[in-house]
């Protein structure tokens, strides 16, 4: 045989023979948009550390998921920010809290768009802690009673998926029993199964107001070193009964993307943080890089390594992209 005997090349000669040839797609329905919501009123407040996202009130965060929807992007996430916060974290599980008045108003401004909705206390507790704090330690029990009494008052509000993120103990199980018990059978948990202790948050916390008084989360959230102790975790949410199971950050863990993947039958989903994107956008910002097509591939990275879902503070523009140019 005369060298070379294979020539990859072939496949890559034109733009219609390499869309042919594609492996990995980002369509607006693999994506989910994260949505900051304050209270108040006319609130459509830019985020400094997110450039292009901002925080909306109950009033105003109903047309910004109409526009998702319009989009093709088929949910939402939603953070609450409240004005008050306490030790427990009570305006978390207020009937009339912040991402409950949000949820009416997204069901009233959109009829299929599915509402998800973050479910912690850090934005809510004095501390900024995720939970219940005692002498500094984070009481994983306690905690978990907190939580379901938040996730019933989401439920009633009209959340469709649930989304726990404070990495305690028996969460899923909990939260499942809770909402069954109370008729809430059908509101799906969508898991932040692998979560760990990243740097990559700092952008977030900024803009939700969240970080920690004293100390950090490496007492609940994971240690960025460990993969076998990720693909554990996702077993346990697998088998305590989540819907979706969802690792974060996203970019710096593809190969645990990968390996949850590979265990699970369930639908995966993966977090491209406030870090991630910020460092794209600021970086784009300065001329360092194409900021458009570091996008796309950032998230095809995240939708190659085994994510069905992409949560990203990129989806509107991704899917603004795609309805101008039909990229995928
Ligand atoms: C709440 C929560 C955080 C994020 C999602 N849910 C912050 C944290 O754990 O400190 C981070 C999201 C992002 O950085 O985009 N626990």
């Amino acid at each position: 045989m005369t060298f070379p005997s294979d020539r990859p090349r072939r496949l890559r000669r034109t733009p219609s023979i390499r869309r042919m040839v594609r492996e990995t797609d980002v369509l607006p329905r693999h994506l989910i948009q994260p949505l900051f919501v304050e209270e108040g009123k006319g609130v459509r407040r830019p985020i400094e550390t997110l450039p292009g996202q901002m925080r909306y009130s109950p009033d105003t965060v109903g047309e910004a998921a109409a526009e998702c929807a319009d989009l093709g992007i088929p949910c939402v996430l939603l953070f609450g920010i409240p004005k008050a916060k306490d030790e427990e974290g009570s305006a978390a599980w207020d009937e009339r809290g912040v991402v409950q008045d949000a949820a009416v108003a997204i069901r009233a401004a959109s009829a299929d768009i599915v509402i998800a909705a973050d479910l912690c206390l850090c934005e809510y507790t004095s501390h900024g802690h995720c939970g219940v704090l005692e002498h500094g330690v984070v009481q994983n029990d306690a905690t978990l009673e907190l939580l379901e009494r938040v996730a019933r008052s989401y439920a009633s509000a009209g959340v469709d998926i649930i989304a726990p993120s404070g990495m305690m103990d028996g969460t899923i199980n909990g939260l499942r029993v809770a909402l069954d018990e109370a008729g809430w059978d059908e509101i799906a948990l969508m898991a932040y199964a692998v979560k760990y202790a990243s740097a990559f948050y700092g952008p977030f916390r900024a803009a939700a107001e969240s970080t920690p008084q004293e100390g950090d989360r490496k007492g609940y959230q994971m240690d960025p070193a460990n993969v076998r102790e990720g693909i554990r975790e996702a077993a346990l949410d697998d088998e305590e009964g989540a819907d979706i199971l969802m690792v974060k950050p996203a970019g710096p863990y593809l190969d645990v993307i990968a390996a949850v993947r590979a265990k699970t039958q369930k639908p995966v989903a993966a977090y491209q943080v406030s870090g991630e994107y910020a460092m794209l956008k600021f970086a784009a910002a300065q001329g360092l890089i194409d900021g458009r097509a570091a996008m796309w591939e950032s998230v095809r990275g995240i939708r190659r390594a085994g994510a069905d879902l992409v949560i990203t503070y990129f989806a509107r523009e991704l899917a603004r992209e795609f309805r101008e140019h039909r990229t995928t």
